[in-house]
């Protein structure tokens, strides 16, 4: 087998489309299949289509050449040594994920077939998904020494996404076919070997050439069940630690300095017990709910992911009662709010807990300045401007002669504002941030009173009023 793999990606989602440009990087030849020709078009003039770091550079790099996009599923399968799925897997009733996108690929995968092909499963799918494909290959007709399955899920972020691809954690590969994982080590050898870190201009990040990521091999199954368990445990630390941040409220104690101390465990580490107003995104939504569904039709009480999503919801809920509480009613109030998309760095606002608030706010009767620095026109499909809504250009124009300010997404910019001038433009210096982006005393010190999640409440006019300094 020559070094250069011949790889077709189907679906050119955020996973997709990183997945094929990174492939590229790596030095294979890649054909990007998606049925919509307007994406397709897109892309083959260099539209990224999506906001991401390194995106541009690389399709610019590879678009065209190492890199080519089409609509024609059958061409891009005859042609390749591996065929990636990466289409939606979106939730269905009740929470199932529906899998017809993967079942129509696999079918017309099926048709096209005419040597030896790997079959990837690179979205995120419930653990029976691998036999299901394989049983359309058989019953289209596909000799079963034409085809292997295998699960190589992903675990990139959005907002970091190609960094994630480049320099893993690890590579998950799951294949019960030797034939497969020879392949699969294949392609990935670039990264494993570390020859791809020492490549000029190659992207950044914490794998080395002397700490090259692992690749582990494991079988089908449990490679499927590690994708969802691994977004699961992610969705359950965040819930854990937004209910110790309602315990924190409740004593008065500072769930920043609590955190602080359970991460120093190196059993528990520091990350993703940041508490907030809930998780959202296209992922741990969806996938807790899907492996939920998985546990119940395996007969698997497994009611602790309930749990999860319950704590998620209700975060938003008591968010929502701390902007009352604040205020003390909320009909009739003009809100500035920071922040639409459902994490920093990114454009996506998809189960975003920011856009969930603000239509919460506006049943309220609050009438809102919105500001986000990537995700007002995807906002603007969902929440039209109107009376009750006006985006605006800064976190400036947002917070002007408003009763109080809402920091709902973690952009880091929003951690850096000029206190004073937001001070002075506030009608009552009022800020509720649901990200804990400041320090209670630096607000404090600007005269700005500072709601946040499980810290004690910084009441500027109390305070001053205790030390006797007005
Ligand atoms: C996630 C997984 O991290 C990734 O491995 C998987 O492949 C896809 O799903 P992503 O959805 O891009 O990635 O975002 P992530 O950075 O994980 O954040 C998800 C949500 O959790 C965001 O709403 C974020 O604000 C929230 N979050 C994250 C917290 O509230 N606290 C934290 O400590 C971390």
């Amino acid at each position: 087998m020559s070094n250069t793999i011949r790889i077709a990606v189907v679906g050119s989602g955020y996973v997709g489309l990183v997945a094929a440009v990174c492939f590229a990087e790596m030095g294979h030849n890649v054909i990007c299949v998606d049925n919509d020709q307007q994406k397709v078009d897109a892309l083959r003039s260099g539209d990224c289509l999506i906001h991401e770091a390194h995106l541009p550079e690389l399709l610019e790099r590879y678009r065209n050449s190492r890199v080519r996009f089409t609509n024609d599923l059958g061409e891009a399968t005859r042609g390749a040594d591996a065929v990636f799925i990466a289409v939606g897997t979106p939730q269905g009733d009740s929470g199932v994920a529906d899998l017809s996108y993967v079942e129509a690929v696999a079918s017309e995968i099926a048709r096209s077939l005419n040597s030896y092909t790997v079959i990837v499963e690179k979205s995120t799918v419930p653990v029976y998904t691998n036999e299901w494909i394989r049983r359309v290959m058989e019953r289209n007709g596909v000799a079963k020494h034409l085809f292997d399955v295998v699960s190589n899920p992903e675990f990139l972020r959005e907002g970091t996404a190609v960094r994630d691809f480049l320099h893993p954690d690890r590579i998950v590969v799951g294949t019960d076919s030797e034939r497969a994982a020879a392949v699969l080590s294949k392609i990935y050898e670039p990264l494993t070997s570390g020859g791809y870190y020492e490549q000029p201009g190659a992207i950044d990040g914490f794998c080395t050439s002397s700490e090259p990521p692992p690749l582990l091999l494991t079988s089908t199954k449990s490679a499927e069940i590690i994708k969802h368990a691994s977004n699961a445990f992610l969705a359950l630390k965040i819930s854990f630690i937004n209910a110790v941040s309602n315990l924190c409220e409740a004593a008065n104690a500072d769930v920043e300095q609590v955190a602080r101390g359970i991460g120093m465990d190196s059993r528990i580490g520091p990350r993703f017990l940041r508490p907030g107003i809930g998780y959202g995104g296209s992922c741990f939504p969806k996938d807790v709910a899907a492996f939920r569904c998985v546990a119940e039709e395996l007969g698997v009480d497994f009611s602790l992911l309930a749990e999860v999503e319950k704590v998620n919801k209700d975060q938003k809920i008591r968010f929502l009662n701390k902007v009352r509480s604040a205020l003390w009613t909320l009909r009739g109030k003009k809100l500035g709010v920071l922040g639409l998309s459902f994490k920093g760095g990114t454009d996506d606002i998809r189960e975003s807990p920011a856009i969930e608030l603000v239509r919460m706010l506006i049943a309220e009767g609050c009438s809102i300045r919105a500001f986000d620095p990537a995700a007002m026109t995807r906002a603007e499909h969902v929440l039209p401007a109107g009376s009750s809504l006006q985006y605006v250009s800064d976190e400036y124009a947002a917070s002007n002669d408003v009763d109080a300010l809402l920091i709902l997404t973690d952009w880091s910019e929003f951690g850096r504002l000029d206190l004073q001038r937001l001070n002075r433009l506030m009608r009552y210096p009022i800020v509720v941030d649901g990200r804990n982006l400041y320090e209670p005393d630096v607000m404090l010190k600007n005269g700005i009173t500072y709601f946040s999640v499980g810290r004690p409440t910084r009441h500027h006019m109390h305070e001053l009023a205790a030390t006797g300094t007005r």
